[in-house]
């Protein structure tokens, strides 16, 4: 990849946060679990790669068929240049549509946590855009009224970009105060672009989690590997089970790990036991209607103006305005 200046690179070097620490504390409580975000080393990462390409895994084609679509629509809604800022950059790949359909946006602002991809999505972006003024934070995102002055610091409008439905897999609660610090953060006249995973045919929601070749049950029992692999862990991998589902009641995807016997696991030194059927919860992805989700963006304080879906009614993209 070709790569570019950056205008600046901002190291807010996120907390050093341990591992271990983590996820013993998440196996030592009554029901156990360990955050989502530690699915993501490489080999959790290159399985996600996967997942995505999977027949089953329809979100992320769906939503950059539609920001393909329409990013004439979205790009006409922001107006000239913008500032935009994406949440979780990550390869920057569907921020592409956008800048391309965008009317001399001034300037991107890339924010992810994991600094070497970062760097090198940002630079790709800033030699294929070179009017565009590309400025790379490296921070933990879920903190927007933690992130440097300097995103903020532009008179131009500034606007949001969060997609992949990773509004989803936070509870309710936490998606409402992530957007209403997003919401200070582009200040008036701002504007955010989410993109939610829509309610469907939950046959369809389980296969998407339960694909037939096994990408998504090798992606979860990463977890119990990367334990292995970094802190000395000796999970018997076949003595574990993915189990996601659909629960109607909450609208969400649960994913968990499942003890299939009692067993006794030993990670950095500490003994940790488990029962047979007993669940280790790793994500929920939760799913929305069009209405629900404009109604949780209205509790952070947004208007939502557009609302665009798929000719399937798969995946939304909104547009709320601060
Ligand atoms: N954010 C993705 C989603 O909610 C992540 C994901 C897809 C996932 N498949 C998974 C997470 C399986 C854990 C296990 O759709």
């Amino acid at each position: 990849m070709p790569k570019g200046t950056l205008a600046a690179y901002l190291d807010f070097a996120p907390r050093e946060e341990s591992f271990r620490d983590v996820a013993l504390a998440g196996l030592m409580r009554h029901r156990k679990s360990v955050p989502c975000r530690f699915l993501y080393d490489a080999r959790g990462s290159e399985l996600f790669e996967r997942i995505c390409e999977l027949p089953e895994y329809y979100v992320t084609r769906a939503e950059t068929a539609l920001l393909a679509e329409r990013a004439g629509e979205i790009a006409a809604r922001i107006g000239p240049r913008a500032r935009l800022i994406e949440f979780g950059s990550g390869a920057s790949t569907k921020v592409r549509l956008l800048l391309d359909a965008l009317d001399r946006p001034s300037s991107y602002v890339p924010i992810d946590i994991s600094g070497n991809m970062l760097h090198s999505a940002a630079s790709a972006i800033a030699a294929d855009f070179p009017a565009l003024e590309v400025i790379a934070v490296c921070a933990d995102y879920m903190d927007p009224l933690r992130l440097p002055t300097l995103v903020r610091s532009t008179r131009d409008r500034r606007v949001g970009f969060f997609p992949g439905s990773t509004i989803g897999n936070l509870m309710p609660e936490e998606a409402v105060r992530f957007l209403r610090g997003c919401r200070e953060l582009i200040g008036p006249g701002g504007a955010m672009i989410v993109g939610a995973d829509l309610k469907k045919d939950p046959a369809a929601l389980h296969a998407a989690y339960n694909d037939a070749a096994g990408v998504t049950a090798q992606f979860t029992l990463n977890i119990l590997a990367r334990m292995n692999r970094e802190l000395g862990a000796d999970f018997n991998l076949k003595r574990f089970a993915h189990e996601a589902f659909y629960n109607e009641e909450a609208g969400r995807i649960e994913i968990y790990v499942e003890s299939l016997m009692d067993q006794l696991v030993t990670i950095s030194g500490e003994c940790i036991a488990f029962t047979a059927g007993e669940r280790v919860h790793v994500e929920y992805s939760y799913k929305f209607t069009v209405d629900e989700f404009r109604r949780l963006a209205a509790r952070a304080g947004f208007k939502p103006l557009d609302c665009w879906t798929d000719a399937e009614n798969r995946f939304s993209v909104h547009y709320l305005v601060a």
